[in-house]
């Protein structure tokens, strides 16, 4: 195969005046085309037919952490109106939806007997999209840590990962032959980093020896994971969901590079080593010094459960990183609604191309790619977010690329089928296909979903 090497970018180039003309890249067929979702983002019925509390439903309900207050508790209620979210799932013609499965409503306390009712709920949605069409693809873990599970020390603890593989398996025993795709992990990175170093996500904390210990067992609980859907035997195919950011140097000094190789480390190598190689990264390890918390946790035998081989891996891409000779970061593109996120689609043909040459021609799925925008309910009832499609054809083009230059990719799902609770950001940022009013919980199809019907009519762009 034929993988170029990584590139500097050189230009931004200019969207056509018309974000809809046709680009004339047709799919392979049998490519699938999806949309996701998380529970805690669209479920609400945060209190219903035996759910536990989460992490999420304690941050969000504690002063000063969620932009204007927001909480999940009703969210885009889709507890009680997902027959309709279905139906329209249809109406776009998705092959594939990605959902998460909420811990708090399998095992109120994170551990025990699984709760039917809570179980039942995703055999009705499972049911739902066979009989409309579309393979469900179900993440095992979107970060609503059962409240009880945090205050027995959360994911600092190795048992919680026990734990995962408990509430793992619960699940595969229900809905395992009903499933083609499982994910184990949503973002282990974000978890890390925004909940454990920067603090704005739940559990809020600001402690980097406990986050690289964290980051290690929530990889223990997936290779736990997958190791259980293994002993069950079965259909269903399985892999970690990893945020990847390509990483770029800000100068062509030496010392950018030598700070954006560690800043690789950080972002992309130490999740993908420890999956598909077995090790963490020598130059992340060495960072982080023989007396980390994180080296102190790694027991033998670890490595070879996070390496237990997956089926696919499933790639989420919204944003390059440039790292500056001090090992800061700067911006290069325009940026989005969200001040992290910069657009540059050529990142996601890179990261996809360099993630096949460097551990080979596995599987890749697109499980999240898409833009927050300001984009409002018209007087006609419409939602005009250009922005959206522009951003998801390029997207979708550079994703083309790849699959034209080797990149064994599967399928591409945007995030996300629907507005919905963006964590700290509350409804602020909306990223869905569908608009949701809150207010009345109306659905409307945005331009985005219009145009992304056609695209999936086409097979093309
Ligand atoms: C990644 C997360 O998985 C999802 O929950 C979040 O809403 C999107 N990125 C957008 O920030």
């Amino acid at each position: 195969m034929a993988v170029p090497s990584r590139r500097q970018p050189l230009h931004h180039a200019t969207p056509p005046a018309d974000a809809e003309a046709p680009l004339g890249l047709r799919f392979p067929d049998g490519f699938v085309w999806g949309a996701a979702t998380s529970a805690y983002q669209i479920e609400g019925a945060t209190k219903e037919d035996g759910r536990g509390e989460s992490v999420w439903d304690t941050f969000s309900h504690t002063p000063g952490r969620i932009k204007g207050g927001d909480t999940g508790d009703v969210a885009a209620d889709h507890y009680h109106r997902y027959a309709g979210d279905l139906d329209l799932m249809r109406d776009l013609g998705l092959r594939s939806y990605r959902f998460s499965i909420a811990w708090p409503r399998i095992q109120a306390d994170g551990a025990g007997a699984p709760n039917q009712r809570g179980l039942d709920f995703y055999r009705r949605l499972v049911a739902g999209l066979h009989e409309r069409g579309i393979a469900p693809m179900a993440t095992l873990f979107h970060w609503d840590l059962p409240q009880a599970l945090q205050d027995a020390g959360g994911w600092e603890s190795r048992d919680v990962a026990l734990r995962f593989a408990d509430y793992a398996d619960a699940v595969f025993t229900a809905l395992g032959d009903d499933v083609p795709v499982w994910l184990t992990i949503n973002e282990p990175k974000t978890v890390v980093q925004n909940g454990y170093l920067q603090g704005h996500h739940a559990p809020g904390r600001q402690d980097p020896e406990a986050a690289h210990l964290v980051a290690h067992h929530l990889q223990l609980a997936h290779g736990l994971a997958v190791q259980a859907l293994r002993s069950r035997g079965g259909p269903g195919r399985i892999g970690p969901a990893f945020n990847l950011h390509p990483c770029y140097p800000a100068d062509s000094s030496p010392a950018a590079a030598a700070a954006t190789t560690l800043y690789d480390g950080y972002e992309n190598r130490f999740y993908l080593d420890s999956v598909l190689t077995g090790r963490y990264p020598a130059d992340v390890l060495d960072d982080l010094g023989p007396d980390s918390r994180l080296a102190r946790g790694i027991r033998d035998g670890d490595l070879d459960i996070i390496a237990t081989p997956v089926d696919l891996l499933a790639v989420q891409y919204y944003t390059p990183i440039y790292v500056t000779a001090a090992g800061g970061t700067v911006t290069r593109w325009p940026t989005s609604q969200a001040d992290w996120q910069q657009i540059h689609p050529d990142g996601l043909y890179d990261i996809l191309t360099r993630v096949t040459r460097d551990y080979g021609p596995l599987p890749i799925s697109i499980t999240e790619n898409g833009l927050p925008t300001t984009d409002a309910l018209g007087p006609d009832d419409t939602v005009d977010d250009a922005g959206r499609v522009t951003f998801l054809r390029d997207h979708i083009a550079a994703a083309h690329r790849a699959i034209a230059d080797g990149v064994p990719l599967e399928s591409f799902h945007v995030w996300s089928l629907m507005d919905n609770f963006e964590w700290a950001e509350g409804y602020d940022q909306r990223w869905g296909l569908i608009h949701v009013d809150y207010p009345t919980q109306r659905r409307i199809l945005k331009r985005s979903a219009h145009w992304y019907r056609s695209v999936i009519a086409d097979n093309a762009v």
